[in-house]
């Protein structure tokens, strides 16, 4: 009896590990104004009291002096792991991040991760992509909007 050693051998090498992590590919983003397909829409899918929903959000003319805060606060606490640019670092880059997020859903992964990644499947699809959990950096609500509303200008 004889083992087929080649066709092993010719499927790893056709193996394409697709773990892209963030970014631009079509899976990972929602289209602006498209509704999520979970059951609590307004937190983005995780179905959790204490989530922020997009009531909680209103986004007006963007407002320079919260953009040099949420840099300041990027520049500190963010940094590390997120780039400004299309690039992924640990989490994804945040270039156009407001058109494929949700306002509430960005807040609550700030704010709120771990409730995110308990029940939020696309949170819970960024861990996957990314291999690593992404650390609750102890935010206050209004840090948080200040992060949001420089990611607005990137
Ligand atoms: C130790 C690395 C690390 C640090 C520091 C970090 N993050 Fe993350 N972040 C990640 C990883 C990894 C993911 C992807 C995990 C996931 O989606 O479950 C992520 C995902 C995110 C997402 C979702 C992005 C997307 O498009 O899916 C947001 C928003 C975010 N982080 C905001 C922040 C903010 C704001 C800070 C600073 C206050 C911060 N992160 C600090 C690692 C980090």
């Amino acid at each position: 009896m004889r083992t087929v050693q080649s066709i092993s051998i010719l499927s790893i090498l056709g193996y394409v590990a697709l773990t892209a992590c963030g970014g631009g590919e079509a899976g990972s983003s929602l289209p602006p104004g498209a509704s999520s397909t979970t059951s609590n829409e307004a937190t983005g899918g995780a179905a959790n009291a204490d989530l922020i929903t997009a009531a909680d959000i209103s986004l007006g003319e963007i407002d320079q002096g919260m953009v040099e805060q949420g840099r300041t606060t990027y520049d500190v606490k963010c940094q590390a792991c997120h780039s400004t640019g299309p690039n992924r670092v640990v989490g994804p880059g945040w270039k156009g991040i407001m058109e494929r997020r949700k306002p509430e859903w960005i807040m609550n992964m700030i704010l709120n991760i771990d409730a995110m990644l308990e029940s939020d499947p696309e949170a819970q699809k960024g861990l996957e992509e990314c291999l690593v959990r992404m650390p609750n950096q102890g935010l206050s609500k209004d840090e948080g909007r200040e992060v949001l509303e420089y990611m607005r200008t990137l």
